[in-house]
């Protein structure tokens, strides 16, 4: 029925947020599927465990974009198009701007070069809103802090910064995709915000 995915850089409170956002869609009588890549594949866990990894530290940006792309494939035939054509509203945590902000601004890999890679991938299946949760780079780093960091989350505070500007980027391009919101501000208010605007979505002139 409907894709939304939410972005931003590592610790910005991208759960919370689509946990809010699935109870308000539930209650409004929708039936929601809330996932993440690779969702679930059988393929797509196998790749994300060689991504993730640390051991393969010898991972070569180029052969770390095509996984992450290769596991989308899976995950748009094997999850996303079946919940929608099913008339779901689905909730994405992270999809293919992902790679374009970690693999093209943070890598530094050319960014309308990934941008065909996802087409490929996706069949060009675009979401219908981008949430992008945007927090400095130190407060989101501070709030992964506690746990075990998997290869990507070793990364330094540069490569996040150029990450998260990498994903103000993507959205000053094409403002009418996105919502993007201080993550600074309290859960509960975001969460009203970004109620108001997919509710909006959903039942447009009444
Ligand atoms: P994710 O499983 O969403 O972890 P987290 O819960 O920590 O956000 O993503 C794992 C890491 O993979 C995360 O650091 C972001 C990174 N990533 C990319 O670099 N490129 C991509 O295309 C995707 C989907 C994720």
């Amino acid at each position: 029925m409907t894709f939304i995915v939410f972005e931003g850089i590592d610790g910005v409170g991208k759960t919370t947020q689509i946990n809010l956002l699935q109870d308000r869609l539930t209650a409004a009588g929708l039936r929601v599927l809330v996932t993440r890549e690779p969702g679930g594949t059988r393929l797509g866990e196998i790749i994300r465990g060689v991504l993730l990894n640390p051991v393969h530290s010898e991972m070569a940006p180029e052969t770390e974009s095509l996984l992450y792309v290769a596991a989308r494939a899976q995950f748009v035939r094997e999850v996303v198009r079946p919940a929608l054509a099913d008339g779901m509203v689905v909730l994405s945590d992270r999809y293919a701007d992902s790679t374009l902000a970690y693999q093209g601004y943070g890598r530094r890999l050319d960014v309308a070069r990934l941008g065909e890679i996802n087409g490929l991938a996706t069949g060009d299946l675009h979401p219908a809103l981008t949430v992008l949760l945007d927090l400095p780079v130190e407060a989101a780093l501070a709030r992964t802090g506690a746990k075990e960091r998997d290869r990507l989350e070793q990364e330094t505070g540069a490569f996040y910064q150029r990450v998260r500007d990498g994903y103000l980027a993507l959205a000053g391009a094409n403002p009418e995709q996105y919502l993007v919101l201080d993550a600074v501000t309290p859960p509960e208010e975001l969460a009203a915000v970004i109620w108001e605007r997919v509710g909006g979505m959903l039942h447009p002139v009444q």
